[in-house]
């Protein structure tokens, strides 16, 4: 049963989207956007997308065509990095044949290096942060006068809950919502509390409003995002760290993110409803018991772990010990059994030794994960590991345990994927599959995908599946019937 006061805080009543008219009727100027990086990137261009709609520009998804070209960078590992500056120096050729093209960086590489961006890399025209964007119309005038233009300033409030995003190159079904910014936890390892700033919740009423035109507009899928959803914490906007002075009224009245999830999955109970990242830390047991309680939250927890081992996770700053972790995962699997979970595991932090790394094997070997996103550790500067540790685990061993863990994570997958064989899933109908343009894919609640001959099903479909075959990444099926959704 739903909390009344939740229901009255937020207002189900929902409201207007209040985003305002473009201010050109007349559109005439192109803009070609590329994202780089995590989830949030990919919804924040969608955010950049709005306002540079409102500017008079419109979309174009070739970059020879475009008047104005934006990178939504990212700074999470050098690699990373690297291949921005790759695909800068791939728009030289037409920078010189049009001198009205303008270059913007934007997201975390454009906070973390600021107006050294201008320096390093000379075809950039414009840098801009990811608070910054309301700012975006401003900067591209400055631009378009013929001078460079950087606003980097990190905010305590901005959200972007009064903007309508433009979804980029859809597939009509599913979407991204975000429901938090910036990042308070200072992982050593991490750049991005620094590049995203101070942890911040957006207003429940415009992540409703969001939600409710995108189900309007037949979307059946929608995922709330933020570095660490489970830190969701409404109490009439600020700073998460500042929750603490704040009246016991108000505290009281406060949204935390399983009230939220509570209020979305009974406001959309025909739409799918995923969310991303959690944090161990803060993953509490009501969200663990809402999503047990509705049929709509999919059965899906990620849950980075970054290393088994007590002493790395110390060194990381992480707030868990593994024995933390390894109860969490216990009750998980206590109220939804059918839960599948999936991890970040960074190999090669300083001084991990051998033992530390069979530490994060023996912990994949009790989780068993469904799948995981493995990385070697990449030092960035600004962050704490940067500045405290030497990055001493040679190239050629970062490389020979992040085979191993991803060996194993394999294995894991395929024990996971071979569980469904014989068993009918529930499939929400996404694409066309790209080794077959007989057979759709799609993916079931637990995120697995899942794919089958396309009959006479549709995308945006709910279809019941038979699974009879699988790889360690991808079930294979047939459709047996509609699903009642
Ligand atoms: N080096 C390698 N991996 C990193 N991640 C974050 N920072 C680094 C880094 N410096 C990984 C973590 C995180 C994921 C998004 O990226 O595993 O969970
Ligand atoms: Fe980075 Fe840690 Fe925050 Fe994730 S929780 S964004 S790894 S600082």
């Amino acid at each position: 049963m739903i909390c009344e006061s939740i229901i009255m805080n937020i207002d189900l009543a929902l409201e207007k989207n209040q985003t305002s008219k473009p201010k050109f009727s007349k559109k005439f100027k192109k803009f070609y956007i590329e994202s780089y990086g995590c989830q949030m990137n990919f919804a924040d261009s969608e955010v950049v997308a709005s306002i540079v709609e409102n500017e008079g520009y419109n979309s174009t998804s070739n970059a020879n065509d475009a008047d104005l070209i934006l990178l939504n960078t990212c700074s999470i590992r050098d690699k990373a990095e690297q291949t921005v500056r790759k695909r800068l120096k791939s728009f030289n050729k037409l920078k010189k044949e049009n001198k009205f093209l303008k270059v913007g960086v934007l997201g975390c590489m454009a906070e973390r290096l600021k107006t050294k961006f201008l320096e390093e890399e000379k075809i950039v025209d414009l840098v801009v942060g990811p608070d910054a964007y309301k700012d975006l119309p401003n900067l591209i005038r400055e631009v378009n006068d013929g001078k460079n233009a950087v606003n980097v300033i990190l905010s305590r409030d901005e959200t972007y809950g009064d903007i309508n995003p433009v979804r980029l190159s859809s597939n009509g079904v599913s979407a991204f919502v975000s429901i938090t910014r910036g990042c308070d936890n200072m992982c050593t390892f991490c750049v991005v509390p620094f590049t995203r700033g101070r942890e911040r919740s957006r207003d429940p009423k415009s992540i409703l409003n969001e939600i409710d035109d995108l189900v309007k507009k037949n979307y059946k899928e929608i995922t709330l995002l933020g570095q660490n959803v489970d830190s969701y914490l409404w109490y009439g906007g600020g700073l998460k760290k500042d929750f603490k002075k704040i009246s016991e009224f108000r505290k009281k009245t406060s949204v935390n993110f399983a009230k939220l999830l509570k209020v979305v999955a009974e406001s959309f109970p025909k739409t799918r409803i995923r969310f991303s990242t959690s944090n161990p830390q803060d993953m509490s047991l009501e969200v663990i018991k809402t999503m047990s309680q509705y049929k709509n939250v999919c059965n899906h927890i990620h849950l980075p772990v970054q290393s088994g081992s007590d002493k790395v996770l110390k060194a990381m700053n992480r707030q868990h010990t593994r024995s933390e972790y390894l109860n969490l995962i216990k009750s998980i699997k206590k109220f939804l059994p059918n839960c599948s979970i999936s991890q970040d595991i960074i190999t090669g932090f300083p001084n991990e030794s051998d033992e530390d790394h069979e530490l994060t094997l023996d912990l994949m070997n009790k989780v068993k994960y469904d799948f995981g996103y493995m990385f070697k550790y990449s030092k960035r500067p600004g962050t704490l590991a940067f500045k405290k540790y030497d990055d001493n685990i040679p190239e050629n061993i970062k490389q020979k345990r992040l085979q191993n863990i991803v060996e194993l994570q394999q294995k894991h997958s395929f024990y996971r994927t071979n569980q469904y064989v014989g068993t009918i899933v529930e499939v929400l109908i996404e694409k066309e599959s790209k080794k077959s343009s007989l057979q759709w894919s799609g993916r079931n609640e637990q995120n697995t995908v899942v794919v089958f001959d396309k009959g006479d099903y549709k995308v945006g479909e709910f279809v019941n599946v038979l699974i009879t075959n699988c790889t360690s990444a991808t079930l294979i099926g047939k459709a047996v019937n509609y699903s009642k959704n």
